[in-house]
């Protein structure tokens, strides 16, 4: 089962889609929380003229320290929400529930919905070559192999090392991206992918184990330049860091295109922000994630399941 391109569904049911909903219909768009506002930025750039509902489950991130049993539950809630909103499409923009709930989510929905770890994995098997690729994600994504699975779907010769990264979620949606205490946390969840020091105490660069490092959680992008800066200054060197939002947006033009679902309108497409809770930062810190500013945002509660 893939989570990128062509999530099987049948043209029969495509086109019982597209005449219910038809093809000017917003694409849904969920996360945990904000991190998958990276996946938006990148769709919009790609489809301008594509509606999107964007729903941020906030009020129950983080999804990653999470049993699966739970993730699937509350994945299935978010998705139901955007489905009853007439969405022609749902891109789960959270590797931990394409990690996790992805078959369950397509096995419910009468919908088309892709996630973001084929995407990322493709992006990731070519960036390294054949060293091994290192992925920072949550706990669940990590336990759950998925990232193992896709690269080696790509590449029998590729191997993974995967590295939890949870407290990196936490900073991403408290906004706090820069100083000592996120260089302090990225340089510890690093650590793993480097080989030891050569002489202890003299700071000489250390081997690197992976050939680039996945962001595998959509809230790390936000840490980019800062993981990218800490790689140089451990390893002597830089290392390609991807993350899967561009690959993403460019498997879903596709998929639109060959299923004939894209919205034939010429003007620029809405965004729709819905949340389950509001913080009080929450409109500086969508914008970040957005790179850009952030219109409306309603507040939702998702019906229990
Ligand atoms: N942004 C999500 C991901 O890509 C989930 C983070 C979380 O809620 O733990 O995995």
């Amino acid at each position: 089962m893939t989570d990128g391109a062509g999530p099987k569904v049948a043209d029969s049911a495509i086109a019982r889609l597209i005449e219910r909903v038809g093809t000017d219909a917003p694409l849904g768009v969920f996360d945990s929380g904000l991190g998958g506002l990276t996946v938006v930025r990148a769709m919009r750039e790609r489809l301008p003229n594509e509606d999107i509902i964007y729903l941020g489950d906030n009020a129950r991130v983080p999804y990653g320290t999470r049993s699966p049993e739970t993730i699937v539950r509350y994945a299935l809630g978010c998705a139901r929400e955007l489905s009853s909103r007439g969405v022609k499409a749902i891109i789960v923009a959270c590797n931990t529930v394409s990690a996790v709930a992805l078959d369950r989510l397509r096995a419910e929905l009468d919908l088309p919905v892709t996630g973001v770890i084929i995407p990322g994995a493709r992006a990731a098997t070519r960036a390294s070559g054949e060293a091994p690729v290192g992925v920072l994600g949550t706990l669940g994504t990590i336990s759950s192999g998925a990232y193992t699975r896709a690269v080696a779907s790509f590449s029998s010769r590729t191997e993974v090392l995967g590295q939890a990264a949870p407290l990196l979620v936490a900073l991403a949606e408290e906004g706090w991206t820069e100083g000592e205490v996120p260089r302090l946390v990225v340089r510890k969840y690093l650590d793993s992918f480097f080989g030891p020091e050569v002489v202890e105490g003299f700071g000489l660069p250390r081997a690197s184990k992976v050939g680039c490092v996945v962001l595998g959680c959509t809230h790390f992008p936000l840490f980019r330049e800062l993981i990218e800066r800490e790689v140089r200054e451990i390893g002597g060197r830089g290392i390609p860091v991807v993350d899967s939002a561009r690959e993403t947006a460019s498997d879903v033009e596709a998929f639109l295109n060959e299923r004939g679902m894209r919205s034939r309108r010429d003007e620029a497409g809405r965004l729709e922000l819905l949340v389950t809770d509001k913080p009080r930062s929450f409109e500086a810190v969508a914008s970040r994630f957005l790179g850009g500013a952030v219109g409306g945002v309603d507040l939702v509660d998702l019906k229990p399941e």
